[in-house]
């Protein structure tokens, strides 16, 4: 059973507030992409939404006079730290599992090694399906953050990712029944 559904999450003025700063429209993407390689891959879809569509929610002033300045941002980025704080204190006042809650923080802290020392990073699956779904929705310059997306529009497609991972996780408890 689910504890939390993306509809919950996404209609949390948290949610609303720090996701819709860095960007709705990229964080849907995100989670719908994040969830298809989920599926490829044999990953849990939910946690794979949950830290799609959450992965950004660290953002925070990358502005130079009402600018965008990527180098700046570059620079001085800790997105992902911060995000993981922020994204596991939203679980775990929404009473998500705590294991979980724990799954999706890591893949937010490790979806980019932009502000971690030079090295070679061992990301675990749930860990790179994130990073792999960003990077795939990335516009050049931070374009992406920009993209804007409708509310309606929004909440439809959170709704359609809430159905596909129910199915999807139905489909699997029946498939270890079987076993
Ligand atoms: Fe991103």
């Amino acid at each position: 059973m689910r504890h939390v559904t993306m509809e919950k999450l996404f209609v949390h003025p948290i949610v609303q507030k720090y996701v819709g700063r860095s960007g709705m429209a990229h964080a849907i993407a995100v989670a719908e992409k994040a969830v298809d390689i989920a599926i490829k891959k044999n990953v849990n879809p939910d946690l794979a939404a949950k830290a799609g569509l959450l992965h950004d929610i660290g953002h925070y002033k990358w502005y130079q006079n009402g600018e965008w300045n990527f180098e700046l941002y570059k620079e001085n980025d800790i997105h992902a730290i911060k995000g993981a704080e922020r994204a596991h204190k939203l679980l775990v006042r929404c009473e998500e599992n705590l294991q979980d809650a724990k799954e999706v923080a890591l893949a937010i802290l490790l979806h980019t090694d932009s502000y971690l020392p030079e090295g070679e990073l061992q990301l675990r699956p749930l860990q790179q399906i994130v990073a792999e779904a960003d990077t795939a929705d990335e516009e050049v310059g931070g374009a992406h953050h920009y993209r804007q997306i409708d509310y309606d529009i929004a909440l439809k497609r959170i709704r359609d990712l809430d159905a596909k991972i129910e199915s999807l996780m139905l489909a699997n408890e029946n498939d270890e029944q079987k076993n």
